[in-house]
């Protein structure tokens, strides 16, 4: 079976459970988007790209921006980011407290929520819109010049961001947050709120299968040590507490988002996205692990 095949295969084996689980609803306008979409984009190397359903609809990325808020704070501060960031997966859900006071404000890693934080810290002391700047880096990585973040999702999650804030105002008050609470809580859900499609992520996550080189624009956007270390953290950390199932069933390094959205990349082959709004208890797409799970199936190919 070729790729096209293979995604069409996909589709067609889980329409039963497309739209099973629950869609977000701690975030109210995201409860809005209908739970039975689903779109998967594989994006080559090479640049080809195969796709289904829904691939080409724009949705909220979520904590998949995450990945790119990593990318941009170690393109700023290298190894000292580590000192402020740990690189542990946490056992614990994206949005916990509890380790956070045990460990004295230091984030196991920059996939949950605190670490998240840490990073858009980071691009607060740099940026003066640092959503905008996420924004401009994704553009031509995506290929679409207009990628942006939806505003009434941002405001409908800053107006609910009471963990959120109490994770800021913890690692301040340990010294780990060096800007207002409010700017960097700002900045962070307007990144969680941007919108991109199925294809537009696959494209934009290729430099990670590529030595950290984006193949089709040609940019360098990591060197190859980072990129293969981009690539673990996604595989250990990338889907919360479920990173252990997820690289048993799955076996590719994979970023989720409360969006419904999933990255992973194959190593020297692909970019891959997934979205489909309805998820598991642990926060990932639960049709969408199931489609990475039977590609990875199909094709015959992970990274073990
Ligand atoms: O901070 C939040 O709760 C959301 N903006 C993002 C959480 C998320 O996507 C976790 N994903 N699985």
């Amino acid at each position: 079976m070729n790729t096209t095949e293979i995604l069409h295969r996909i589709h067609d084996e889980l329409r039963p459970i497309i739209g099973q689980g629950r869609v977000a609803s701690y975030i109210p306008e995201l409860a809005k988007v209908p739970a039975d979409r689903f779109g998967m984009a594989v994006v080559g190397i090479d640049g080809s790209v195969v796709a289904v359903g829904d691939a080409d609809i724009p949705f909220s990325i979520q904590s998949i921006s995450k990945v790119f808020t990593l990318v941009m704070a170690l393109q700023l501060e290298g190894d000292a980011l580590w000192e402020r960031v740990g690189r542990e997966p946490s056992g614990t859900a994206f949005n916990s407290l509890v380790q956070l006071e045990a460990e004295s404000g230091k984030p196991r890693n920059p996939f949950i929520n605190p670490g998240a934080l840490v990073c858009t810290d980071i691009l607060c002391r740099r940026f003066a819109v640092p959503e905008n700047a996420v924004v401009e880096f994704l553009r031509p990585l995506s290929g679409n010049p207009s990628v942006q973040y939806n505003r009434a999702v941002a405001a409908s999650e800053r107006r609910t961001s009471s963990r959120n804030a109490a994770m800021a105002h913890l690692m301040k008050a340990f010294g780990n947050l060096h800007n207002p609470v409010d700017e960097v809580l700002d900045a962070y859900c307007r990144h969680c709120a941007i919108e991109m499609t199925c294809v537009e992520l696959a494209r934009t996550v290729t430099f990670l299968a590529h030595g950290g080189i984006h193949p089709t624009s040609g940019q360098r956007v990591l060197d190859a040590s980072l990129a293969k270390r981009l690539n673990a953290l996604m595989l250990t950390c990338g889907t919360y507490d479920a990173a252990g199932d997820f690289a048993f069933r799955v076996g590719l390094p994979a970023k989720s988002g409360v969006g419904g959205g999933i990255v992973a990349v194959m190593p020297g082959e692909c970019g891959v996205c997934v979205w489909s709004p309805a998820l598991e208890p642990s926060g990932n797409s639960l049709a969408g692990s199931m489609a990475l799970e039977r590609f990875t199936t199909l094709t015959g190919r992970s990274i073990f």
